[in-house]
Parts: C-alpha cells; structure tokens; sequence
C-alpha cells in the first residue's frame, strides 16, 4: 500500500513537474515566437496541433517490437506527452521512464522492444492539455501448458476412474483438446476438448499415452504427454487351444499374457512345472510366450498349461498336444451341381497315417425338432497316404433327394487315436425343376447379389424356403 501511494506521490510530482515545464516551454515560446511575428508581417492565426494518426489497439505477441503511432501535425510550441495512466512515459523527446526498452522513433511514435506481459494497457498520446489520443496495446501470450499430476505419470487400478488434467495458460486463453497417441480416445473419439477427461472403469486397453494440446492462435500449439499406467492381475490367451504334433516333428505352444506388472509366467505339462532342457526352450518376447518341443516323443503329449502371476493375481489356461488328427475342415460350397449327390471336400492334419475316416450325414427334414433326428448315413473310407500332415479328402456322395438340405460330419483316426468330430456341415441339392446352377466363385456370395446377378436363379425361391427351413430346425 505504501509502496503505491509512494509512486502515486511520484506520478503526480512528475505531472506538476511536466505541467510546470509545459507552461514553462508555452510561456517562454509563445510570446518569444509572438514578438518576432509581431516585427515582421501582420499577425497570422497559429494553426491548431492535430492528429494524423488515430488511436487504436495493437496486438503484440511477446518478445515483439511494437511501435504506437503518434503523428502530428502543427504542433507549434506545445509538449507532447506519451503517458500510461498517470505516469509519464516522455516529455517532448525527453525520456521519463527509465525502462530501456521504450524509445521515441521518427518523431513521437512510442516503441516498445521486447513486448511483456505487463505492457498491456491504454497507452495516450497527449498534446499539452490541449488533446489527447488513446492506443491500446494487448498482449498476445502463447499458450503454456502444466499437466496434473506435474510429472504426466498417472496409475489406475483396474476397473478404477481415473481423471487426466492440464492446465493452459496464454492470451487469448487457449483451448485444450485430448487426444491419444496412435489410437482413438476410449470414447471412440479422434480428440475431446476440456481442461481434463475422465476415465471410468479403467482396463489394459485404456492404458498408453494421452496428449493434451493448447493453441490459442499464437505461436505453435503446444502439446504435452502423459502416460496412464493401468494395474491388472494377469490375462492368459492360448493361440490354439489344441495343437497337432508328431513323434520326431517340433511343436510349439504359444500363450499371450498381459499383466501390470509385468506378470512371471511358468509353463506346466500336468502339473508339472516345466524346465528348460536339450529338446525344450522357452522364449518370451513381449507378451509372447512359446514353449517349443524339438523330437516330439510320445511322452510329451498331454495337457499344458500356461501359469502367469504378478502381485495383483494369477490366471492359467490349458491347451493339448496330441498326436491325434486335427478336426476335419470342409472346403466344399455348400450348393451341389447336381439333384441327387455332393461332392463334400474337407482337410485335416496329421503326420502319422490316417488309419480309417469316418463320414456320417443326414437328411435334415423341414419340419423336424432337435430331438427327432433323420437316420445318419456312416460311410468307412479307407484313406489313401499320400502325403503326411495336411490331407485333402474328398467324397462324392450319391443317392441324395433333389432340393433338400443335408449335413455332414466327419472324424478320423491315427496310431493316436480318433480325433474330435468336425463341426456339422451343412449342404443342398439342386430341385427338381432347377436349371444349371452356375457357381458362385465365393462361398459367401450375397443372395441378393446372386440373384440380381443371374437370371438362371430360378430356383432361389425354393433355395430361400430350405434356408428358412434350416433355420427352423436349429432354433
Ligand atoms: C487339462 O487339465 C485340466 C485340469 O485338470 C482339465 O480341466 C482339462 O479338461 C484338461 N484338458 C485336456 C484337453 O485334457
Ligand atoms: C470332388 O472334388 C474334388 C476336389 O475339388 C475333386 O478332386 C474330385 O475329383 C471331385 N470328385 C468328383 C466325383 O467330382
């Protein structure tokens, strides 16, 4: 308070200063100038100082070099003051600031170098008392930016809320929009705008780096990081849960674990912990764990298991390794050329001999439950070995009904033992009354297209009575 009133007491010394100089200047000039008027020629009226420049704001950006016009003209024997509020800044070309950074240039513009902050405010050009004109500078801050916490490092627990804050600072006062670093914003959205974002029900997928970005139009938007850590016990995902080998081949097991912190993962056959050794590695590489078996024996088939454990939890998946076949897979569309057979295709692996495979298929009835199933039809096929771990098979199946939907399964066996029973197929013969049905080259052709397509589809009603047909049966 003291302080102010201290300078108040300066400012207005220094006006009754400027004041006395200014009557000091008019009284001594005026009539100096009158008395030579008076000796020469009759007394001409002195023409009235006046602006040439007007007042108006400027805008500046900090650091800047800013010069406030003041141009006048006729300015005869008065003082021109450039004052900021009631402190004067000069006095004719007489500096009464002592900030060096103020200047007079080309007459009585006012510069400023090094614009601050603080320079922002009415800045008046006053010709004795006579005038005065008004210049408002403003100030133009780029923005700055603190994140919340200051160290942008945040941990979340999972299923926890989590709020991420930044606090912008700058002229205009900036605008702050949320994004994520290589990813879409848990919301869904590309970016959000607000001083913080909040996250509920954190998981591992919410984990990673957010960006919080100010720009308020001057200078470069500044964008800042922070990194949200979430902690969770561990997730176990298997690639395959069942997993075909043969003696003397390799075998690798894969499990997927994701955990915060980083979770210690142990594989197990049965309940054994399992040990390095010559044929058995284990390698991990980022959440990626796979237990490889060089020369299978027969001992190492069985049920493994993957165990991954940090200080929040512990999760464990089983997968098989068996020597037995893999499940059947059909590659045979399911719309047969022909009115009464199919020609059904499927593929399966297995490095020892396929000893016998087994195809069973039934008529599926229109008005059919569940629980009342056609007769299956079981078919022994003898396999020939060709070749040893994929086989491609194939079986023409004659003495079908026209127009009517069938299903298919099929198992087979090696020295290990049967495989598990493929999933249903199901598939259609021609109607009775039906042209040549050309292929579809997809399997998956939309209907609609198909029949927008080809107007050989004569049969599509029929086809569309079976689908509805099918669909019945299973629901
Ligand atoms: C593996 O062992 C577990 C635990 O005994 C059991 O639940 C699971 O069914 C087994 N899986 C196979 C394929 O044998
Ligand atoms: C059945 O399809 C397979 C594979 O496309 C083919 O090799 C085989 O010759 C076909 N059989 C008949 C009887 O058309």
């Amino acid at each position: 308070m003291f302080r102010r009133a201290a300078c108040l007491v300066i400012n207005m010394s220094l006006i009754v200063f400027i004041s006395l100089l200014l009557c000091s200047v008019n009284c001594s000039a005026i009539p100096a100038r009158a008395s030579s008027n008076q000796q020469s020629q009759p007394q001409q009226v002195t023409a009235a100082p006046k602006f040439m420049s007007r007042g108006q704001t400027y805008r500046a950006v900090i650091g800047d070099t800013l010069v406030l016009p003041c141009e006048v003209q006729d300015l005869g024997s008065y003082v021109l003051l450039w004052r900021r509020g009631s402190a004067v800044v000069t006095a004719d070309k007489m500096m009464v600031t002592r900030d060096p950074r103020f200047r007079l240039v080309d007459g009585y513009n006012l510069e400023i170098g090094n614009v601050m902050p603080q320079d922002a405010g009415d800045y008046v050009c006053q010709i004795g008392e006579y005038r005065d004109q008004i210049n408002t500078v403003e100030i133009l801050v780029p923005p700055s930016v603190r994140t919340s916490p200051a160290s942008g490092q945040l941990t979340a627990r999972k299923g926890g809320t989590v709020t991420l804050e930044c606090k912008a600072s700058g002229n205009p006062v900036p605008t702050i929009l949320w994004s994520r670093k290589d990813d879409s914003l848990p919301s869904g959205e590309k970016a959000l705008e607000g001083f913080s974002i909040t996250l509920e029900k954190v998981d591992r997928h919410q984990a990673g780096v957010y960006q919080c970005t100010a720009s308020n139009g001057v200078g470069d938007p500044i964008t800042v990081d922070m990194q949200l850590h979430v902690l969770y016990p561990p997730e176990v995902e298997v690639e395959r849960s069942w997993v075909h080998s043969g003696e003397g081949y390799e075998a690798q097991l894969v499990c997927i674990v994701h955990g915060e912190p980083h979770p210690n993962t142990l594989w197990y056959q049965d309940s054994f912990p399992l040990e390095p050794t010559e044929r058995r590695t284990m390698e991990s590489r980022g959440n990626k764990h796979t237990l490889t078996i060089r020369n299978v024996q027969s001992s190492d088939f069985g049920n493994y298991s993957c165990v991954a454990e940090n200080t929040l939890g512990k999760a464990k998946k089983y997968m098989e390794l068996s020597g037995r076949p893999s499940p059947a897979q059909f590659n045979s569309l399911p719309y047969s050329r022909s009115r009464d057979s199919y020609n059904l295709t499927w593929q399966l692996e297995s490095y020892p001999p396929l000893e016998e495979v087994r195809l069973l298929y039934r008529k599926l009835m229109i008005n059919e439950t569940p629980h009342h199933p056609g007769n299956w039809h079981d078919v022994i096929l003898k396999p020939s070995n060709g070749e040893t771990f994929s086989h491609v098979m194939s079986y023409d199946i004659r003495n079908l009904e026209s127009g009517s939907v069938y299903e298919a399964i099929v198992q087979a066996k090696n020295r290990y033992g049967w495989n598990e029973v493929s999933e249903s197929m199901q598939f259609y013969t021609r109607g009775p009354s039906e042209d040549t049905y050309d292929y579809p080259s997809e399997p998956h052709v939309d209907m609609e297209l198909v029949a927008a397509s080809s107007t050989k589809l004569i049969w599509k009603p029929s086809l569309m009575l079976i689908i509805a047909a099918v669909f019945h049966v299973v629901s």
